[in-house]
């Protein structure tokens, strides 16, 4: 099955429920596109070996490579993990995760603030670009193992939002401007 995203009800009960708009809104991978996220369904069974990861993380630069398996047995600090996770905001590179096991949720912002909510499973790999604002949190099956993806030495240095002058940002913006076609001079 496809990626599932949509965009957020107002409520603000526990972040691990799915939050669907009634209607539900569903948000396509066109429109993630348009943001610049980019994903791909992979087979997390034999990633060792799978030959399109190689592909991906050759053609794009992704040398560094680690597993987060989120539980509270092996990741320290995890209740200060998560919430710094879930607080909204930006990274100076793209964030790049693969998930092998489990599921959770990347939430990202459209460019009318609005959170859009992407439910991430096995085998699905998301890249968020540098600048946008975006949080994660667990669904209620509590439990995600995700591949970290980086070109290099990796930052994990997380700007929370305002960060408007922050370069990342500032490049995103303009990213999206040119994606949307509109005409610099007529502002
Ligand atoms: C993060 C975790 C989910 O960086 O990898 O938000
Ligand atoms: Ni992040």
């Amino acid at each position: 099955m496809a990626l599932e995203a949509w965009y957020m009800d107002d409520g603000n009960e526990d972040p691990r429920l799915p939050h669907i708009r009634s209607p539900k809104e569903s948000v396509s991978l066109q429109q993630l596109a348009e943001l610049g996220v980019l994903y791909w369904k992979l087979n997390p069974n034999d990633y060792e070996n799978d030959e399109e990861l190689r592909e991906i993380r050759e053609t794009r630069g992704y040398n560094y490579m680690d597993l987060l398996d989120l539980c509270p047995e092996k990741v320290e600090n995890y209740e200060q993990k998560l919430k710094n996770f879930y607080t909204e905001h930006i990274h100076q590179d793209e964030e790049i995760r693969y998930c092998l096991e489990g599921s959770g949720y990347f939430d990202v912002r459209d460019k009318d603030d609005r959170w859009i909510r992407i439910w991430v499973k096995a085998g699905d790999l998301i890249i968020l670009p540098a600048g946008i604002y975006h949080r994660f949190t667990l669904d209620t099956s509590n439990y995600v193992k995700l591949m970290r993806l980086f070109v290099g030495e990796p930052v994990w240095t997380a700007y929370n939002r305002p960060q408007e002058d922050h370069l990342a940002r500032k490049g995103y913006i303009k990213s999206l401007t040119e994606k949307m076609g509109v005409p610099v001079a007529a502002h």
